[in-house]
């Protein structure tokens, strides 16, 4: 199929080049032209992991271990179909990832498996504490070496196209208007199927454990287009990143407390088995929880998290990233404690899909962590997101190999018009802009909430929503425009559904209603009504 300059055709569309975009992509069959667009070639979060992904594969683990555990951590909310089907899959996902080329560390001629909070069994395949960084290594080189997939880096989608159908859901979509980084133009990209794989939404926090890029586009693009979202007051805080005014965004792996890491107050004393019989192990929600409530009662702003008395060989040996980075900035792991603080990590809500990643939106479909599955509930168990990724990206890919062939032509989208529009002179809204969501969301819609903080949050949400959509009405899109058009969108659903949920649950912590309610419901945000 040809490009012509601003509008091109491909089979499928993919927003995203993490895991789940890249498994989405390479799995489908090579007679499909697929097209991979990354907003910047630095990649999103996948790149940052380091924990691993979870399965199942020692012989005293079992599956219905894996689902309790996930159930429990998602405090009522899982879907236990959801969570069944995924588990089980988990073991040919590893086999898939190695098939692609991802080496996991070894130990005895099998798996080193490691621990992390919730999991009652060791179960977490990773290589070394850089798991994220081995999985896009594979599957990037695996994508360049395939012929029917092209990938576009600096390409940041705007919004999608969408035209009447005769199917069941009335509408579809036909592409994506991108904005192309490098000349300015906006493109058009007519597919039969489009991806949403663009990541969470956690840069809507002032301190998060994200890179950059974590802007909630696709969940901002999807709800424009009239999809339903789920779940979004369920943002995951991580316990541990590093406190340092040099390292911005850094995570102290969650994998640190597996392997013995014990959590402190300045005075040396553990805190963690007073709040939970789990200690250190306890799901996240509850270890965050206590940081930011022993942090408030000493007025202190970091605690620490010691593994000085573990071997300092096994130390290195297992996390050679944390060690290294953390010595460049003059802590040695082994003989000194790290300085920790709790920070947004990850968004458990998301576009509402199926068991094959479906949206509403016909041939529009939502894998990764932009996508809301039933997997996570209220509160998502560590290393299930990437597994999540592999095993819905191969079930999305599967279900548009079987309905493409049924698809028939479509209308090219109109080509965008910029007709209306001028540079903008005032860009350092747009900074202030962004800070001022980060801010107000970290203080008013953080680890602990109340109706008052949560209704201050909306009101502020609201007014800049009407500036930046009179800025974006006004003037020429760029990206940072782009992602804070996405950001306001993003912060007052996450802010509505926490209005929505009445009650404490999982990662949703009000002082207003502090009990669990009888009737556990997932929070579902309509386009038109709730907006
Ligand atoms: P991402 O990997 O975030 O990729 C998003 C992609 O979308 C990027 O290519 C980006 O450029 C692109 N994009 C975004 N918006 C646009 C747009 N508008 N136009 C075009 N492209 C766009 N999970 C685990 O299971 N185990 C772990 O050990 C673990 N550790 C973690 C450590 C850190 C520090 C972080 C931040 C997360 C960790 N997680 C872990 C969570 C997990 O890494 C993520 O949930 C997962 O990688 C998300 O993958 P994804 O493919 O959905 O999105
Ligand atoms: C970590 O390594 O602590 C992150 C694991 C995760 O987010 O799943």
């Amino acid at each position: 199929m040809m490009d012509s300059p601003t509008q091109h055709v491909v089979d499928v569309l993919i927003l995203g080049a993490g895991a789940a975009g890249l498994t989405v992509a390479l799995s489908l069959p090579k007679s499909l032209q697929v097209a991979i667009l990354t907003k910047d070639p630095s990649g999103g979060s996948t790149r940052w992991a380091q924990g691993g992904v979870a399965a199942v594969i020692d012989d005293q683990d079992s599956i219905e271990s894996h689902v309790e555990d996930t159930l429990v951590a998602g405090a009522g909310l899982c879907h236990r179909d959801v969570v069944e089907a995924v588990v089980t899959d988990a073991r040919e996902s590893i086999d898939w990832l190695v098939e692609q080329g991802v080496a996991f560390t070894m130990a005895d001629q099998s798996y080193h498996l490691t621990q992390e909070g919730g999991h009652s069994h060791r179960r977490i395949l990773h290589a070394a504490d850089a798991t994220g960084w081995a999985i896009q290594d594979a599957l990037d080189r695996r994508a360049a070496d395939a012929n029917n997939i092209r990938f576009y880096h600096n390409f940041i989608a705007v919004d999608l196209c969408v035209e009447r159908s005769r199917g069941a859901r009335g509408r579809r979509t036909n592409g994506c208007y991108v904005l192309n980084k490098e000349t300015g133009e906006v493109d058009t990209f007519r597919a039969r199927a489009v991806v949403l794989a663009t990541g969470g939404a956690s840069k809507v926090y002032k301190y998060t454990s994200n890179p950059d890029g974590a802007s909630g586009d696709g969940i901002a693009m999807a709800w424009r287009a009239g999809c339903r979202v789920a779940n979004l007051e369920f943002n995951q805080f991580h316990p541990t990143c590093l406190f340092h005014p040099d390292a911005k965004s850094f995570l102290i792996s969650e994998a640190v407390r597996g392997e013995g890491g014990l959590l402190k107050l300045p005075d040396g004393t553990r805190f963690m088995p007073g709040f939970d019989p789990r200690g250190e192990l306890a799901p996240r929600d509850i270890v965050a929880r206590a940081i930011d409530h022993e942090m408030k009662r000493i007025g202190a702003d970091h605690l620490y998290l010691d593994i000085t008395h573990r071997d300092p060989d096994f130390v290195r040996a297992h996390f050679p990233t944390i060690y290294q980075k953390l010595l460049e900035l003059g802590i040695d792991i082994t003989r000194d404690w790290i300085p920790v603080v709790p920070a947004a990590h990850y968004t458990c809500g998301g576009v509402l899909v199926d068991l094959n990643g479906e949206t509403d939106l016909q041939g529009l479909y939502a894998v990764g962590e932009v996508s809301s599955t039933g997997l996570h509930g209220a509160n998502r168990m560590a290393s299930n997101s990437l597994l999540e990724c592999i095993v819905f990206g191969r079930s999305a890919a599967a279900h548009m190999t079987s309905d493409l062939p049924s698809i028939d032509s479509m209308e090219p989208p109109p080509m965008w018009d910029a007709s209306q529009v001028t540079d903008s002179d005032e860009d350092v809204i747009i900074a202030h802009n962004w800070a001022e969501i980060r801010r107000f969301m970290w203080d008013y819609v953080g680890i602990v909430r109340t109706d008052k903080r949560l209704r201050r949050a909306l009101n502020r949400a609201q007014l800049l929503a009407r500036e930046i959509h009179d800025f974006y009405a006004n003037y020429r899109v760029t990206a940072p425009l782009i992602e804070l058009r996405n950001l306001v969108v993003v912060a007052e659903l996450i802010v509505r559904s926490a209005l929505k949920r009445e009650e404490s649950r999982g990662l949703h912590y009000t002082l207003d209603h502090p009990d669990l309610s009888k009737h556990p419901a997932d929070t579902i945000l309509i386009p038109g009504r709730d907006s």
